[in-house]
């Protein structure tokens, strides 16, 4: 009896379990042949990261970002974020095990514990077959003729199978597919291609000083008086870093900064971001072509601005190089080693590959080489259904990390209204066109671990004093509700409140409708009429683009206070800022939409609303708050 229960417990124990599938070749590719038993595969196992399902991320972050609980502000440190996230001894423990009991000597393998990843040194395909039960075989990819290993289907032992988050190579196509050359590589930093880029009308014949014409051309007068935000910071930029991120070939000139300076801030003539290249990022455009609006609107406009608005307190997270761009991965991998490889590490499809192999490229790999900045600016952005829930999430899992840290990030929501960059909307089987009829999100606005930033206008004849509308000048601003990310808790009353209150007229097959997703943006700031300086003049500029760096200004500022007084960074503001506590702190926006997708969009309202979100700060009130929170 004892011999067939032990019997009966081993065979239990080593019944393998399918662990992944995949049911259809990705189109383009072809299976051509049986790869062959002796060659080499690098095989290597990605262990399960504890903690990071979004609604553990999302109690995490409560702790130290709401007001109410009592260790608001004790932020992580990176090492404490780092432990809190690699796998567990468990986990590593099981599957090396296990791989030593299926015959693989100790010395083939090896372990990163803080990345997450076990690595079988020299398995062969034939061993790989056999330890997975599957067959490998070899797929071509028609237009390139580029060649990829995969199975179809493998299995894993029950009690590895829950230790195991992907295996690589196996079901997964991950190779690289876009063809890749200089310019048009990585989308993100590329004029027209599909990115959150500020809009410039006609050239400015005069600038207009004082604060009476605000209405037509904005300028940092117009700003400090609409959110009465005057503020000398008392740290140095070292001691309190503000981050602005810009995306090569996106880069700004310096001589345009001084224009501006020369005009609003003649202190800062001459002065400079603290610059920091990460992944080959340069400013040096103009020498592979790369100058004029397209290339330098964003730069300029978000530099300009911020650096006057802190006084020159600004560094620049100049990201990628010339030749191959790169995303936010890229940026992310910089600000913390252990996302390099966290999940299978970065996505040649829509990920920078360090180091680059281009001609000319970096031959470094960033990976957390910069300590982050308190508050990290950023006005470039996806489409959702540009990218896979799977990507999305791993990237929206690091923004909780850096809130855990203390640090804040922002990001504008985009200049399309309901519609995605481009004016794409989507249509029932996911495609994104202009004929679309349903909305497109933009991300990682929709991440509901970075504070989302959206547009406002002064109206035509109004003035400083009067209330601001949502913006429709130009651009709109991009709000609505996510088709990835659940409804964060901090979020439910106000986004709920909405719902009910304004019933948006649409049904449930143009937005998600349930009340259940994440709405943005979270506030907003103007985003008409910047008056910038640009190849050599001033022009006007619009877009939410504008909106971020100029909240991003002010609650560096609020960090300036708070450092200062011996108080900890603001960190993730969102759980704060959603309280009734905060509710003054903001000018309400009730008039205006954000059109798009043949509609006029969702409509501003008393309260929160997904076009404006909370509204525009004040930066008095909010900065008293602040200073009253431990
Ligand atoms: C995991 O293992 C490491 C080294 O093997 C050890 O230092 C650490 O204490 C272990 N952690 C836990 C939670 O057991
Ligand atoms: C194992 O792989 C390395 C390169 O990764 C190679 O140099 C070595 O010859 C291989 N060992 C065997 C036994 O094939
Ligand atoms: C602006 O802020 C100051 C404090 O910095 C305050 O005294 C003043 O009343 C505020 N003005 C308005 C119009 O809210
Ligand atoms: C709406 O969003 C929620 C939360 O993300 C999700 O669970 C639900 O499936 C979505 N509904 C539809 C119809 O897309
Ligand atoms: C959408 O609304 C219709 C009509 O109210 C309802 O029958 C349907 O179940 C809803 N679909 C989803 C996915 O929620």
């Amino acid at each position: 009896m004892f011999l067939v229960l032990w019997l009966f417990a081993c065979l239990v124990a080593a019944t393998p379990v399918p662990h992944a599938k995949r049911t259809n070749v990705p189109s383009g590719w072809s299976r051509v042949r049986q790869h062959s038993p002796d060659a080499f595969l690098p095989l290597r196992f990605g262990l399960t990261q504890p903690n990071t399902d979004m609604a553990t991320l999302e109690s995490l972050l409560h702790t130290v970002s709401h007001p109410d609980s009592p260790s608001y502000g004790q932020h992580w440190s990176a090492e404490r974020v780092a432990s809190h996230f690699a796998a567990s001894n468990e986990s590593i423990s099981t599957v090396v095990a296990w791989l030593a009991s299926s015959g693989f000597d100790a010395n083939r393998i090896s372990v990163n514990k803080r990345s997450g990843w076990v690595a079988l040194r020299n398995a062969t395909v034939a061993e790989a077959e056999s330890l997975l039960e599957t067959e490998y075989h070899v797929f071509v990819h028609s237009a390139s003729g580029q060649e990829h290993v995969a199975c179809e289907e493998y299995h894993l032992p029950a009690h590895v199978a829950p230790h195991v988050q992907l295996i690589t190579p196996s079901v997964d196509f991950d190779a690289v597919l876009r063809v890749r050359s200089p310019h048009m590589s990585i989308d993100i930093g590329q004029p027209g291609a599909g990115t959150v880029f500020p809009h410039r009308t006609q050239a400015v014949d005069a600038l207009l000083p004082g604060t009476e014409h605000c209405d037509s051309q904005i300028t940092p007068a117009c700003l400090r008086a609409l959110y009465n935000f005057t503020y000398t910071p008392t740290l140095t930029n070292s001691e309190n870093p503000f981050a602005i991120v810009e995306y090569t070939p996106q880069a700004y000139v310096p001589s345009d900064l001084d224009h501006f300076a020369a005009n609003f801030s003649p202190a800062l003539v001459g002065v400079r971001p603290a610059f920091v290249s990460i992944d080959g990022g340069s400013i040096d455009g103009a020498a592979f072509g790369a100058s004029g609006f397209d290339y330098n609107g964003e730069s300029n406009l978000d530099l300009e601005y911020a650096m006057t608005l802190v006084s020159g307190a600004v560094t620049l997270y100049q990201v990628g190089d010339f030749q191959m761009g790169a995303s936010f991965n890229n940026l992310l991998d910089a600000l913390d080693g252990s996302y390099c490889s966290f999940e299978g590490g970065d996505d040649p499809q829509d990920d920078g590959i360090y180091p680059d192999t281009l001609d000319g490229g970096y031959q470094g790999d960033d990976c957390g080489t910069v300590k982050p900045a308190n508050v990290i600016s950023t006005s470039y952005g996806y489409n959702e259904a540009d990218l896979s829930a799977a990507y999305t999430a791993r990237q929206c899992a690091e923004y909780a990390k850096l809130g855990l840290m203390g640090v804040t990030v922002l990001y504008s929501s985009g200049d399309n209204g309901v519609a995605g960059n481009g004016a794409l909307c989507l249509t029932p089987d996911g495609e994104q066109t202009p004929s679309g009829k349903i909305f497109n999100p933009s991300f990682p606005s929709t991440c509901p671990f970075v504070t989302s930033v959206g547009a406002t206008q002064i109206n035509p004849g109004k003035t400083v004093a009067d209330p601001e509308s949502a913006c429709q000048q130009v651009i709109s601003s991009g709000g609505g509700f996510s088709n990835y990310f659940a409804l964060p808790e901090y979020q439910q009353g106000a986004v709920q409140a909405y719902l009910s209150r304004n019933p948006p007229p649409y049904s449930n097959t143009t937005y998600n409708s349930t009340g259940t997703s994440r709405a943005i943006p979270d506030l907003s700031a103007n985003g008409a009429n910047y008056a910038t300086a640009i190849e050599g003049g001033f022009y006007l500029v619009y877009g939410t683009s504008a909106s971020a760096p100029v909240v991003a200004s002010m609650l560096a500022m609020i960090n300036d206070a708070r450092l200062a007084a011996g108080k900890s960074t603001i960190g993730f503001i969102n759980p704060a800022i959603y309280t009734p506590a905060f509710e003054g702190a903001f000018h309400d926006i009730v008039a205006g939409s954000n059109p798009g997708c043949g509609t006029r969009g969702f409509a501003a309202a008393e309260g929160y609303d997904p076009v404006t979100g909370l509204g525009t700060p004040q930066f008095d009130k909010l900065l008293e708050l602040w200073m009253d929170l431990p």
